[in-house]
């Protein structure tokens, strides 16, 4: 190679993809118990910032599971990986200048704080997906409820593993009284407030 080649390092920046796509790009940590309706609030608002013409991307519980992290267990220490993992595959979505969406238990408040400390102010907006276990039970959409009473699947949130409630998340969705419709309002009205999209 020439010696007069000289390497050029990549000129766009997070701020030049903000103003380009005029808004903002964070994360919204979506977290609560399995069945609260994480993936579904989270893929409904992604659907309607898709629509509106903003950058926003899902990042789900079990997909990453099958993929990026699926060398994970559910233990503690695995949580913690899995959650840490996200947490740095989020900001590479932010410097890209996306609204990420993240749908993940993330039941303990320390590893939900790693995450906040890993990215800028204002870029990480902790939204707790309200609702009782004993709703989440009824709704048990996979089953995971049941096996976890029968002792089939060990360390459930909720059930044989703790979950934190966060303590002051930016955005509470309480599931057990909105509907999935009236959350993606709820979010929609609170980012416009905020000047966020
Ligand atoms: N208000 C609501 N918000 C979200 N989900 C709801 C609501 N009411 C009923 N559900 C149902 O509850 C289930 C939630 O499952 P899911 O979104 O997969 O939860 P999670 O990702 O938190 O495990 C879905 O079957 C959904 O249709
Ligand atoms: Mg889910």
């Amino acid at each position: 190679m020439s010696s007069n080649i000289v390497w050029h390092e990549a000129s766009v920046t997070k701020e030049d993809r903000r103003s380009k796509n005029r808004h903002h790009s964070f994360i919204l940590w979506f977290t609560g118990l399995s069945a609260s309706g994480k993936s579904s609030v989270a893929n409904a608002f992604a659907q309607r910032l898709f629509e509106r013409g903003n950058q926003a991307f899902v990042l789900d519980g079990d997909n990453v599971r099958h993929g990026l992290n699926k060398d994970l267990g559910f233990d503690e220490a695995g949580r913690k990986e899995n959650i840490r993992r996200i947490g740095e595959v989020s900001k590479l979505f932010i410097e890209g200048g996306q609204i990420v969406l993240t749908a993940f238990i993330s039941p303990y408040r320390e590893d939900r704080q790693v995450v906040r400390e890993l990215v800028e102010d204002g870029e990480f907006l902790e939204v707790f997906v309200k609702c009782s276990v004993e709703t989440c039970e009824k709704r048990d959409p996979k089953g995971l409820y049941k096996k976890a009473r029968n002792a089939e699947i060990a360390n459930f949130t909720g059930i044989s593993a703790p979950y934190e409630e966060p303590e002051n998340p930016e955005v509470i969705l309480d599931t057990e009284q909105y509907s999935i419709e009236e959350c993606v309002e709820q979010l929609t009205d609170i980012l416009t407030a905020k000047g966020y999209i």
